[in-house]
């Protein structure tokens, strides 16, 4: 199939108003689909900074259109609209390309939508949520009963990490700031600490079994140091993550870094969830595919409750 559209693109690595509209066409053999909306992570925007193995890896290559998160309407061979929603993770780890009005991708990579599941939502879940479900399962070891710390829990990820250790029937403790303490505990947490607060390293450390890091650097480092011997970790920031591990090793705790990994099988078990009211997910902003600049603005705060997607139906503007 030939279609002519639109997709984000950088061709130098750089500040968000790298982010350009570009027309393109697009053509191949795999289904395609019309794009409702795509979902922004922190991997987008770092690799639009030129920071960590994704822009190493994509340095050579550029242009290159970010995003991995995409829920929107399979089209027919001829090009139609099948009436079929779909989501999927796409183009992981390298090639990305979800900013954009039509996307392609093998079939096996798309997860069919049930019809009460809200496009937004479906676009902000799969990168997420996955990595939510892979940090407590395949590589945090989640045991009944466990007592989960998440550290970042009200960002994209950790507000995931919330509901699923809740439904795999965890004692979770959220960190975050005061303001996000309410809408936590309203998602399933059973209680919450502010990092605003003095020595809060050492109250959670008393607890904690299992902690996922979703914030990792000098905060991760400074929880790591307190926990007790033995202690299970998951970090999740790549770019921190041998030197939360090397101190992991020193306080006697067992850290480990991961790198989400494509599951469209578990994907259609969240959406599942997700359908049946079981985990929501906190939509925080959506902004036109061509402002996808101030998306990564909102997301580079590092205070984004939830997540931010784009919404790629809107009227193209190219420059
Ligand atoms: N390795 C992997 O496979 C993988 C996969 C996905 C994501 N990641 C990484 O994991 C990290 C989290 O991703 P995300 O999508 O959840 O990011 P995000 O949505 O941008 O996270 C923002 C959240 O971080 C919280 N936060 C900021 N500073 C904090 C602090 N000092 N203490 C506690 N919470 C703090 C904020 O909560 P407050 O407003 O309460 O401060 C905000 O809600 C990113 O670095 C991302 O690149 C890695």
């Amino acid at each position: 199939m030939e279609v002519d559209t639109h997709q984000v693109q950088i061709s130098n690595f750089g500040e968000p108003e790298r982010l350009t509209l570009t027309e393109i066409s697009l053509q191949t053999q795999a289904p395609v689909v019309r794009v409702a909306f795509a979902g922004v992570n922190p991997i987008d925007t770092k690799t639009r900074a030129g920071i960590g193995w994704a822009a190493k890896e994509n340095a050579d290559k550029l242009p290159w259109c970010p995003g991995y998160d995409v829920a929107g309407e399979l089209l027919t061979a001829d090009g139609k609209g099948s009436g079929q929603h779909v989501c999927g993770l796409i183009g992981f780890p390298f090639m990305g390309g979800a900013y954009a009005e039509h996307v392609s991708a093998p079939q096996d990579e798309w997860v069919a939508l049930p019809d009460n599941v809200d496009l937004r939502q479906a676009a902000a879940l799969p990168l997420a949520g996955l990595t939510a479900s892979q940090a407590l399962s395949r590589f945090g070891d989640l045991r009944d009963a466990e007592e989960v710390v998440v550290l970042g829990a009200a960002g994209g990820v950790g507000h995931l990490v919330v509901q699923l250790a809740k439904q795999q029937g965890a004692k979770v403790t959220a960190i975050s700031r005061v303001q996000n303490h309410e809408w936590l505990l309203a998602l399933g947490a059973d209680c919450c600490v502010d990092y605003g607060q003095p020595g809060w390293q050492a109250l959670v450390a008393e607890h904690a079994s299992l902690v996922i890091d979703c914030v990792g650097g000098e905060v991760g480092l400074s929880l790591v140091k307190q926990l007790l011997c033995g202690t299970d970790v998951v970090t999740l920031p790549t770019v921190t993550a041998d030197a939360i591990i090397e101190a992991g090793d020193a306080a006697g705790c067992h850290v480990t870094g991961m790198l989400i990994q494509p599951d469209p099988a578990r994907l259609k078990q969240l959406v599942t969830l997700l359908a049946d009211g079981v985990i929501k997910v906190a939509v925080a902003a959506t902004f036109p595919l061509a402002d996808a600049n101030l998306a990564h603005r909102q997301v580079e705060t590092g205070h984004t409750r939830g997540k931010v997607i784009l919404d790629c139906r809107a009227p193209a503007t190219p420059e």
